[in-house]
C-alpha cells in the first residue's frame, strides 16, 4: 500500500504558495491542526493567507505576532496562533490553546515547533526552507492515518512506497 510519509514542493512566487494553501484548504476537517515552522520571512503567514482564502475567509490574514492569536469567525472559524514570542509552551495553554485545538474549528500555529510537546497528535506539519531569491522549499509531512489518507487521496502532491 502506498503511503504518504513526506513532501517537499518548491514555489517560485508569493502567489504559488498562496495557491498551495488554497489547495490544502479543500482537505480541511473541521478540530484540524496546522503546524507551521521556518525561519523569518520563508512565507508562514502567506500559506495561512491562502488557507483562509481557501476556507471562505474574506477578511485579510495578518501576522498576529504581537498578539499570539487571531480568531477569523467563518462557518469553520480559523484560531490562527503565532508562538514566536512564547518562551514556554504552557503560556499557551494558559491561554486556552486545548480547547482551541480540541474544538471544531482550523488551528494553525505559526512556529509550531516551539510547541511541538502540546500540539495533538494527528495534525499536518509543514516546514518552510529559503531555497533562492523568491524560491521556498515547503515540506509537507502528515501525523496520523487522517492526514495521510487525505494526502494519499489529493492529486497535487506526490505519493511515496
Ligand atoms: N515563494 C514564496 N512563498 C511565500 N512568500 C514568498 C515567496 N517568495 C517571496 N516571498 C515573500 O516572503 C515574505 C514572506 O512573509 P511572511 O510574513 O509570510 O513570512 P513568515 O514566515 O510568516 O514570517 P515571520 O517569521 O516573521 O512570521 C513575503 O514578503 C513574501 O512576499
Ligand atoms: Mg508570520
Amino acid at each position: 500500500m502506498n503511503k504518504y510519509r513526506e513532501n517537499f514542493i518548491i514555489t517560485t512566487s508569493e502567489q504559488e504558495t498562496l495557491n498551495l494553501a488554497k489547495k490544502i484548504a479543500k482537505l480541511l476537517k473541521p478540530g484540524d491542526v496546522i503546524s507551521i515552522s521556518g525561519e523569518l520571512g520563508t512565507g508562514k503567514t502567506c500559506f495561512v493567507k491562502g488557507l483562509a482564502q481557501g476556507m471562505g475567509i474574506s477578511q485579510v490574514v495578518t501576522s498576529p505576532s504581537f498578539v499570539i492569536l487571531k480568531i477569523y469567525y467563518n462557518k469553520i472559524p480559523l484560531y490562527h496562533f503565532d508562538v514566536y514570542r512564547l518562551d514556554k509552551s504552557f503560556q499557551l495553554e494558559e491561554i486556552g490553546f486545548q480547547q482551541f485545538q480540541y474544538g471544531d474549528g482550523i488551528t494553525v500555529v505559526e512556529w509550531g515547533d516551539k510547541v511541538s510537546e502540546i500540539l495533538a497528535f494527528d495534525h499536518l506539519e509543514i516546514n518552510f526552507y529559503y531555497y533562492e531569491n523568491d524560491k521556498r522549499k515547503i515540506k509537507i509531512t502528515p501525523h496520523g492515518e487522517s492526514w495521510e489518507k487525505r494526502l494519499n487521496k489529493s492529486k497535487f502532491v506526490k505519493v511515496t512506497d
